[in-house]
């Protein structure tokens, strides 16, 4: 069964506290926290104040933060400090850096204490990542283009999935985010993730847990 991390980028900001508790009172396995700059994505969402806080209130979950940033290379002490378990950040910033690039970034976030994930786009091949497949923890594939909550799922991207299944050691997690709801998951499950994010299928639901059964297919 894979782990569900709740984004709460899909929770109702006065209540954040609230949402997360009643998430993870439903069994989710973590929170995911998706930080956008506004520049590598036409969007912004929150600092490390916001998970230092979330950290404090929930001092056992596990912290999925996914840097959708120009520079990862300048959040990682910051996210790391402020309590994530894992950091990933996209290929799409670092690909063809002589310094900070992805080898770096992998080190940096290692060094850091954390996981390590790297994530794709929707148009971004899975063997651009082949060279750090064995050295990261887990693989993000971006469903829907990054930035927004609630786009639709593009299952376009699902034979990339069992590629990096084939191709990754058996201890990598494979993470779908976007648009993966109860009707989705199923598509996900079955090319090989492991790991589903979910912010608009779960956050606006009125049967939370029927939604929280269904990503898990269970
Ligand atoms: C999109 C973010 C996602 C987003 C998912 O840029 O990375 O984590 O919050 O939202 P839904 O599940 O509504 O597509
Ligand atoms: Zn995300």
């Amino acid at each position: 069964m894979p782990l569900i991390f709740p984004s709460i980028f899909g929770a109702d900001f006065s209540r954040l506290a609230d949402e997360c508790a009643d998430v993870i009172a439903l069994g989710a396995d973590g929170l995911h926290v998706d930080i956008m700059d506004g520049h590598f994505v036409p969007n912004l969402s929150m600092g490390p104040k916001v998970l230092e806080d979330l950290r404090r209130k929930f001092p056992q979950v596990y912290m999925d933060v996914h840097l959708m940033v120009t520079d990862p290379q300048d959040y990682v002490e910051p996210f790391a400090k402020a309590g994530a378990n894992n950091i990933s950040f996209h290929i799409e910033a670092t690909a063809g850096r002589a310094t900070h690039n992805e080898l770096d970034l992998i080190e940096q976030i290692h060094g850091a204490g954390c996981q390590a994930g790297i994530v794709i786009n929707p148009r971004t091949t899975a063997e651009s990542i082949g060279h750090v497949l064995g050295k990261v923890d887990m693989v993000l594939v971006m469903s829907v283009q990054p930035g927004f909550s609630g786009q639709s799922f593009k299952r376009e991207v699902l034979p990339k999935v069992r590629w990096l299944r084939d191709h990754s050691p058996q201890a990598t997690r494979i993470e779908m985010d976007g648009g993966v709801s109860d009707k989705t998951a199923g598509q996900c499950r079955e090319a090989g993730c492991d790991a589903i994010v979910a912010a608009s299928a779960l956050f606006n639901a009125k049967d939370r847990a029927a939604v929280m059964r269904g990503l898990r297919g269970a």
